[in-house]
């Protein structure tokens, strides 16, 4: 707390903007009007979390509200492998606002080539061409699509727990029950076998291969994020590269969460040393700062592509503004070491999280992760929404996973200080530390 009973946390940035008078009034007429025009369903959690407050502003790893409270930021579903508004990032953006905002789309503009050409230069394998996008899910329809196309065949494996997005395609894949039955049917062809499992996934698809519809692609994440941070025991990823070869199925590498650094290495395949035919990107891809995806596939899967250019198109997608956020933020990541550095905080996350969690059994049963990517596996749910919320208090944000509510996710941007990281692990140690309490009463 500084003087006037602020929150501040390490390393807490010159702030430009003003605070609004009334703070209070500010924060309860928005909730109110957001209630109204975007329905009730987000205003009633956050009532029910405490959570009184709006983001105002932030700048690398650190977010004021309209308050002027603090915190460190390692929620934003993991889109802030740069932290907010990187300088860099921004200043590209900017420019290229005062000289071409949209695109024609009758004209190629700069921006895009350049993006394609850097994500072909540090893609794993032979992939090459890019297709951009607005988002994780659309950069998944868009490889489901091409994986149809390029095969024509219709079966997709995908794994239980898989989080690919909730467009009808992506959310086809995804493995969450709950976030499926309001919407069926879906599209057919779609079917889901545990991940890590070799032997499931090996009798899937010679099923589906000797199905009418045949076997088009096998779907994974590298590392399963929004499952709850599940890493493939070691050989999982080379077995599916083998299988897929087997059935000439293609391998599609959803790296929209895990890709652009996330996990130490640009993309988390590289650290298992396997190649995807396809791989979808988005989130840290805009740099912290614009909406971009992007389906990035070798020559021959894209072939489809090459016979018909206008098979798959977007207005917005890849559009000037967002593609130099993206040469920004893939420059930054090259010319900042932000790689080396995600990999040192990433230790020191490894072992603060692996000492809490020794310290924590009553409420902690698992932390498990790679890089900027860490999972704290509680008891139950409750102790989740208690954590959130006494970390909230804490000044640190952190996000649960959408498929396990009971796993929090931990993903600090690679601009993080160590003193920012050392006050992520301190105050998850007291908030562990009152959810072990409130555990031990309850039994
Ligand atoms: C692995 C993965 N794929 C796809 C998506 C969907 O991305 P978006 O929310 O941008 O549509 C997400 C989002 O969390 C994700 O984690």
């Amino acid at each position: 707390m500084d003087g006037a009973g602020l929150r501040r946390v390490p390393g807490s940035p010159a702030w430009t903007q003003p605070l609004p008078a009334d703070p209070e009034a500010t924060a309860a007429a928005a909730v109110l009007r957001m209630e109204r025009y975007t329905g009730s369903a987000f205003a009633r959690m956050l009532r029910f979390m405490g959570m009184t407050t709006l983001e105002w502003e932030a700048a690398g790893a650190v977010v004021r509200d309209v308050h002027g409270n603090e915190y460190v930021e390692c929620g934003g579903y993991g889109m802030f492998f740069h932290g907010h508004s990187h300088p860099r990032v921004v200043e590209a953006v900017r420019r290229q606002a005062g000289l071409l905002a949209q695109s024609t789309r009758l004209l190629p503009h700069l921006p895009q080539v350049e993006l394609a050409e850097r994500l072909a230069d540090c893609a794993p394998g032979a992939l090459r061409y890019s297709f951009f996008c607005n988002s994780g899910a659309e950069a998944v329809e868009g490889a489901l699509k091409l994986a149809r196309a390029a095969t024509g065949r219709e079966d997709v494996i995908a794994a239980d727990d898989a989080f690919h997005g909730k467009t009808f395609g992506a959310l086809s894949a995804t493995g969450k029950r709950m976030y499926r039955e309001p919407f069926r049917p879906l599209v057919p062809g779609f079917r889901h076998v545990p991940f890590g499992d070799t032997a499931a996934l090996a009798a899937a698809a010679a099923d589906a291969a000797g199905s009418p519809g045949g076997l088009a692609a096998v779907l994974l994440e590298p590392i399963q994020g929004e499952a709850g941070v599940v890493l493939p025991p070691p050989g999982y990823l080379a077995a599916a590269r083998r299988i897929c070869d087997e059935h000439g199925a293609l391998l599609l590498f959803d790296e929209v969460q895990t890709g652009v650094g996330r996990t130490g290495t640009m993309f988390a395949a590289e650290q298992e040393g396997v190649a995807p035919d396809v791989m979808a990107v988005a989130k840290s891809l805009g740099g912290g700062v614009m909406p971009l995806g992007a389906f990035v596939a070798t020559p021959e899967a894209w072939a489809p592509f090459d016979e018909a250019p206008f098979l798959h198109t977007s207005t917005f997608g890849g559009s000037p503004l967002a593609a130099a956020a993206g040469v920004a933020a893939l420059e930054s990541i090259a010319l900042e070491g932000l790689l080396e550095r995600a990999r040192a905080i990433g230790q020191r996350l490894d072992r603060g999280l692996h000492e809490i969690a020794a310290g924590h059994r009553a409420s902690i049963v698992d932390v498990r992760g790679r890089g900027l990517l860490w999972g704290i596996d509680l008891r139950s749910e409750g102790a989740g929404g208690l954590l959130i919320s006494r970390l909230l208090d804490a000044g640190v944000l952190v996000v649960y996973s959408l498929n396990r509510p009971k796993v929090l996710r931990v993903m600090p941007p690679a601009v993080a200080t160590t003193d920012q990281i050392d006050f992520v692990l301190e105050a998850i140690d007291r908030a562990a530390a009152e959810a072990d309490a409130v555990a031990a009463d309850l039994t």
